[in-house]
């Protein structure tokens, strides 16, 4: 192993030792070492910044391990890796300065190829990361834009069918125009949310369904009618916004109908990560036996639930009735 040892006492610190390795290391002969400060091994390429961490050391008597580019007397390279450590006298007075040199230059080398590599493929990461994001930005712009026209395509549907229920004499008429105006309306305000959103690939289930529950309270024809809900955020892929919300709709119209006397509605919604859970229960004012399911809105929550591969399940008394959805989603979608 190549060593030199320097003499502090005397002006700059020279060399006073080098052994047969580190003159077979840097092409130098022992004459041509001593009295030489070792920093005659340091050339153009020798990082500045490692020389003053070297310096402070020596200047503060410290042991110090760095990697410095040094030159043989040929003119060629190596990778220095100095250790110098002072030896104290036993007043505690440095006396001299031991150093080893072990040449690291594959290493060193090896380890840059390496970083060299490593920054070309964060390089082209980050070219591809930005390139994906240019295009997922166009297809949210898309998509907003597909919403916000299907929102406006519903509302217009809205707009017939309110038309015709005023026209309409017949009361079983009007009644099944409501019913599907109805759901023409929560499809409107899904899409509404959904071209609303800041992140078009999800639904915000939640506040959807606050809303809709919201809104018919307020339609209830039974002023004293109260809403109690526990609510936690939940989202849902945005590919199944519409049967969800419609699915949830269907459930809400048959708990809401209207010659049923409510006293109060009840509202759980939230998710375990896997499932997304939505229990909406109504207590009536007076005990009521209840009514046959339209077909219609049986086979639309049929189908509706398969699609969404959810269930419902319904428990009804005399004193009211709750609904529980569950549809399941993979645990990244469901936030809490
Ligand atoms: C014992 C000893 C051995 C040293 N060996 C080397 C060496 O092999 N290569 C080198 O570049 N610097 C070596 N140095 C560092 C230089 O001698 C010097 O301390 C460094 O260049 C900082 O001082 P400067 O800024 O005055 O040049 C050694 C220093 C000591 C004390």
């Amino acid at each position: 192993m190549p060593m030199a040892i320097t003499d502090p006492a005397q002006p700059d610190n020279p060399i006073v030792f080098v052994n047969e390795a580190f003159q077979l290391l840097t092409g130098y002969s022992r004459e041509e070492c001593i009295g030489k400060n070792c920093r005659f091994l340091q050339g153009d390429n020798t990082d500045p910044v490692a020389v003053a961490k070297v310096r402070k050391a020596v200047e503060a008597g410290d042991d110090i391990a760095i990697d410095l580019l040094n030159y043989r007397k040929d003119g060629s390279t190596f990778w220095n890796a100095l250790y110098l450590s002072p030896v104290r006298g036993e007043d505690g007075a440095v006396q001299f300065f031991f150093a080893s040199q072990l040449d690291v230059t594959e290493r060193v080398e090896s380890q840059r190829r390496i970083a060299g590599q490593k920054e070309q493929v964060d390089h082209e990461v980050r070219l591809r990361t930005a390139d994906l994001e240019a295009l997922l930005e166009a297809q949210s712009l898309l998509l907003h834009e597909v919403d916000h026209r299907v929102k406006n395509n519903l509302s217009v549907i809205g707009s017939l069918l309110r038309m015709q229920i005023r026209g309409a004499e017949e009361p079983v008429v009007r009644r099944a125009l409501r019913s599907t105006m109805e759901r023409v309306d929560a499809m409107a305000a899904i899409h509404r949310r959904l071209y609303q959103a800041d992140d078009v690939r999800y639904f915000e289930l939640s506040s959807f369904v606050v809303n809709l529950i919201q809104d018919a309270v307020n339609a209830s024809a039974y002023n004293s009618l109260t809403l109690d809900s526990s609510v936690q955020r939940t989202v849902l892929p945005s590919e199944k916004a519409t049967s969800a919300g419609l699915l949830i709709n269907e459930v809400l119209l048959n708990l809401f109908e209207t010659y049923l006397p409510l006293a109060a509605v009840k509202l759980d919604c939230h998710s375990d990560g896997k499932t997304i859970s939505v229990t909406i229960g109504t207590r009536l004012l007076s005990k009521t036996p209840h009514h046959e399911m339209p077909a219609i809105s049986a086979k639309l929550i049929a189908r509706l639930a398969a699609q969404l591969e959810a269930d419902v399940a319904w428990d009804r008394t005399l004193d009211g009735t709750s609904a529980t959805i569950r549809i399941p989603v993979s645990s990244n979608h469901a936030e809490t």
